[in-house]
């Protein structure tokens, strides 16, 4: 494995915060259904198939990366694959996204989660990253789990949610019960990470995407301390990313859970968040509006030209959307926006 290369990479360096001649780039969702290569393969293999299929899930990490030239490929796979190995009945139904069949509805229904090894069960994950690194030794990989909070509201709610009554009803009052959940899902989160920067993963991502339907005080008895020991049990390994969306008003407790990266979404202003008290020792990612994609050139041109002026000179930034790429999104509009963040070293000022 051509460790070198990937140690000075533009993505690399920047995680160390040290000053690059432009920002990293990459795209959060960059390997879907945006994509007709993509559409082709899910014509042939349903979304699990392709998960579990090393080669498939490794082809289509490849190709994202190759066809849009970003500086770090992130393993396909999703947030939900441990909830299909704890065996609760996870479908991804047409149209209506995630299904678990037996959700967690009462206190006995936590004790009946089983204990699995994350190696074993989703070795499959292990072994895609595997062949990611065989094929494009020289590019960064990102691994990534899902949060307690995120897999907790999937697991509770029985799928996608709007407003996590549910979750929040079981949080709430059956607080010795969800504290128990939450703890199974940071052992189990903390054993998965680790493998798969054993496979060959470079940073490590924790997606705690619907954490900012809570309030500050909710945020902090029930959700920090388990997020925080996952980042407590990564020290001293690869660097992490911790994002969020809707996260305003909870960032700073988020960033003292832990994270080298704090990833935010376009609701907020991303530099004057990044001077922050709570954000100002870390590096920042993001957080250009995924719509903007769908708007015309010049205006997506000027909204990531705001974006990049602003953080120009600043060690420490990647350059991302502020959640996925959206279905539908033209991909000339998506090679555009890499090009001309990774041209961005040639206009105005030096970044060194
Ligand atoms: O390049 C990449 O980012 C691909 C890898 C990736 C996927 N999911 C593939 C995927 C990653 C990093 C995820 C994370 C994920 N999954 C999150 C956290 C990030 C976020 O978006 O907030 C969440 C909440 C999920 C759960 C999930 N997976 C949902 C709610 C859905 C259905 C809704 C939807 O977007 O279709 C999925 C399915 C999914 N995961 C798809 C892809 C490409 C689409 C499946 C298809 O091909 O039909």
């Amino acid at each position: 494995m051509d460790k070198s290369a990937v140690k000075q990479s533009i993505f690399m360096r920047t995680l160390r915060r040290e000053p690059t001649e432009r920002p990293p780039v990459w795209l959060l969702r960059q390997a879907g259904r945006y994509q007709p290569e993509y559409r082709a393969i899910r014509q042939k293999v349903s979304f699990l198939e392709l998960c579990k299929n090393p080669q498939l899930a490794s082809q289509v990490t490849v190709m994202a990366v190759e066809q849009l030239d970003v500086d770090a490929g992130i393993i396909f796979a999703d947030i939900l694959l441990p909830i299909d190995a704890m065996g609760v009945g996870l479908r991804f139904a047409q149209g209506d996204g995630p299904v678990i069949d037996n959700p967690v509805r009462a206190p006995g229904d936590v004790d009946r989660l089983p204990l699995f090894d994350a190696g074993d069960e989703l070795s499959y994950v292990l072994e895609a990253i595997k062949l990611f690194k065989g094929a494009r030794p020289d590019c960064p990989l990102i691994g990534f789990a899902g949060a307690p909070f995120t897999l907790a509201s999937y697991l509770i709610e029985g799928g996608s949610s709007r407003n996590f009554e549910r979750t929040k009803l079981f949080m709430h009052n059956e607080r010795a019960a969800f504290q128990k959940l939450m703890a199974y899902l940071a052992r189990l989160t903390v054993a998965y990470l680790q493998a798969q920067e054993a496979a060959g993963a470079d940073c490590l991502m924790l997606f705690d995407s619907w954490v900012g339907s809570l309030c500050r005080e909710d945020y902090e008895e029930f959700v920090q301390p388990h997020s925080k020991y996952i980042f407590d049990n990564l020290k001293e390994r690869a660097p992490t990313i911790h994002f969020g969306t809707n996260t305003g008003g909870i960032i700073d407790l988020m960033a003292a859970a832990g994270g080298d990266v704090i990833g935010l979404d376009w609701r907020v202003d991303l530099f004057s968040t990044w001077q922050s008290e709570a954000l100002r020792d870390r590096c920042v990612q993001g957080n250009l509006d995924p719509t903007l994609l769908f708007a015309e050139r010049a205006l997506l041109e000027a909204r990531a030209q705001k974006l990049l002026d602003r953080c120009r000179g600043k060690a420490g930034y990647i350059f991302n959307l502020g959640h996925g790429i959206l279905p539908g999104t033209p991909v000339d509009n998506v090679k555009f926006l890499v090009e001309m963040v990774r041209n961005s070293a040639l206009s105005g000022a030096a970044q060194l």
